[in-house]
């Protein structure tokens, strides 16, 4: 069985899980399933950053050590993640012995090989970036270029990486491999940034300075920097240096995906720290855009956050998950509203879907008894199986691209050939006149067409499209289904009972 791994970013536990967190992880879920569905033994890695200075400072404020503070938000992203129905296969916190040492022993093969020197650095540095601006990258001394928060002046003695050793490695690996950073602006900025000389990356802290962190194994007097130490997840994670089968197996990931403000450390640092030590980089990193509240990015240290827990108090977890990956095209921005993700919900999921099931069921209750008819003459139905089957060439299309939304307009545009062919075919009509053939003709493909939409959904809201597969009465194990179920069209069991129960989803009343 082929594999798939999937990363995503690993939180920071300086305060609670807001939308922005969900999206990544939302999406790396979706296409997680979707792969299952494809047939790959797939590997889904989240988890925890929990070192650094903002953590220290916000353990702090609450009178906690670090550890404490950590083991106190852990928990809430954990429970975040279960009611989103995140089925990742592996939790991992920088915390823990197995990332600990698989960090250690970089340091030491990076010291060895020569790519760490020690030298006198003077700059400024950011906190809430974790970044450190020397006096020719900063414009106005005094603000930090990304977030344009106070800066704080800074002179100490670090261990530095050679990164510049690497610099024009990096640009022909990503001249050679188009798909490598996605999507195509992204990869631009990548190259752009590379047309400049890389800086040697600081990968310490003094201990006197900042004590939580992961200790050098060569030095005393110095932790690791959070960000170097953050990387190494993706390969402590799955079982580099402790598990070396399973590492074999899983690493190169396939995917990392993280939002496009984390983008240089992925494309840049990560990179070159695996060459340095000899391993291959991840097959591709995508950088997703920001979710923003009235027009500014959401954000822990702004405030200006909305908790996906009262979301989907109020609207359901499959809901949110099918607004955050309908709405805005994965890889752009987008602005978080209310009132669009009730638009979604009251035309998209209640008229488009949920009414065509109910017609769908009602259908086959009041002219077949509630029970799916045979298919007798194909033709009939001939325009739903055409779309179904341009409908599923274009969801691989879409997902090998995480391309979430157009898969989901293609998955819509088969529902709504399938509204529209009742109303055209009215079998109101048939029933009167007793066109008993084309009736059955009709209802079935429809059916068929509800079957495909079932699967093709199940990535993006498992849970309603479970529910779907159960009112349609079909027997078989839903978690057996497979995608190549939806490139066969007349699988549906005629014969099959329904069991119409209360509308897949509510209209939202406001
Ligand atoms: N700890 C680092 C990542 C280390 S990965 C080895 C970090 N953590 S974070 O908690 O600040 O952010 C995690 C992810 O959430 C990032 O991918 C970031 O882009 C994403 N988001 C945070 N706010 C966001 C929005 N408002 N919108 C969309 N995603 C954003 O960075």
């Amino acid at each position: 069985m082929e594999k798939f791994y999937i990363t995503t970013p690993l939180y920071y536990v300086n305060a609670p899980p807001h939308i922005g967190h969900s999206y990544t992880n939302i999406a790396a879920d979706t296409l997680a399933r979707y792969k299952k569905l494809k047939g790959y033994e797939v590997f889904l890695l989240t988890g925890t950053d929990e070192h650094g200075q903002k953590v220290e400072q916000a353990a702090k404020l609450e009178n906690m050590t670090p550890e404490e503070f950590s083991d106190s938000i852990v928990p809430r992203f954990v429970e975040l993640w279960r009611r989103l129905s995140i089925n990742y296969n592996d939790f991992i916190r920088t915390t823990e012995v197995r990332h600990i040492e698989a960090v250690q022993r970089v340091l030491s093969l990076l010291k060895n090989n020569g790519d760490l020197y020690l030298s006198k650095y003077s700059g400024s540095y950011c906190t809430p970036c974790e970044t450190f601006w020397t006096d020719i990258q900063i414009e106005e001394k005094e603000t930090c270029p990304y977030c344009r928060r106070k800066l704080e002046r800074i002179q100490e003695e670090n261990y530095f990486f050679r990164m510049s050793r690497y610099q024009n490695w990096l640009k022909e690996y990503i001249l050679e491999h188009s798909d490598f950073v996605c999507p195509d602006s992204r990869r631009n900025e990548i190259l752009s940034f590379l047309e400049n000389p890389l800086m040697d990356l600081c990968i310490s802290r003094p201990r006197a300075r900042l004590s939580w962190g992961i200790p050098l194994p060569f030095s005393k007097e110095h932790v690791t920097y959070v960000w170097f130490d953050a990387l190494i997840n993706y390969i402590s994670g799955c079982g580099y240096f402790r598990e070396q089968e399973q590492f074999e197996k899983f690493w190169p990931a396939d995917v990392h995906i993280v939002g496009k403000d984390i983008l240089r450390p992925h494309a840049i640092y990560w990179p070159i720290m695996l060459h340095a030590i000899g391993l291959e980089p991840p097959r591709r990193i995508f950088a997703h855009g920001w979710w923003t509240l009235d027009e500014e990015k959401m954000s822990k240290s702004k405030g200006n956050i909305v908790s996906p827990l009262e979301i989907i108090e109020k609207y359901g977890t499959d809901a949110y998950r099918y607004f955050l990956l309908r709405e805005i095209p994965f890889g752009y921005d987008g602005n978080y509203t209310e009132d669009a993700l009730v638009l979604r919900i009251n035309s998209d999921l209640a008229n488009d879907l949920g009414n065509l099931l109910n017609r769908c069921l009602t259908m086959v209750e009041k002219y077949f008894s509630g029970t799916v008819p045979a298919l007798k003459k194909e033709v009939i139905c001939r325009e739903l199986k055409l779309e179904a089957q341009k409908v599923t060439s274009e969801i691989e299309v879409c997902m090998e691209n995480l391309d979430f939304s157009g898969a989901l307009s293609s998955i819509w545009r088969l529902i709504n050939v399938a509204n529209k062919f009742i109303e055209v075919s009215k079998p109101w009509i048939l029933s009167k006149e007793r066109e008993e053939s084309q009736l059955s003709g009709i209802v079935y493909g429809l059916m068929e067409v509800l079957r495909i939409v079932a699967i093709a959904i199940s990535p993006f809201m498992p849970t309603k499209a479970r529910q779907m597969w159960e009112q349609m009465g079909i027997a078989s194990d839903f978690s057996s289904a497979s995608f190549s179920d939806m490139q066969n069209w007349g699988l549906f069991p005629s014969g099959t009972t329904v069991n119409k129960t209360e509308p897949l989803f509510p209209r939202v009343v406001c």
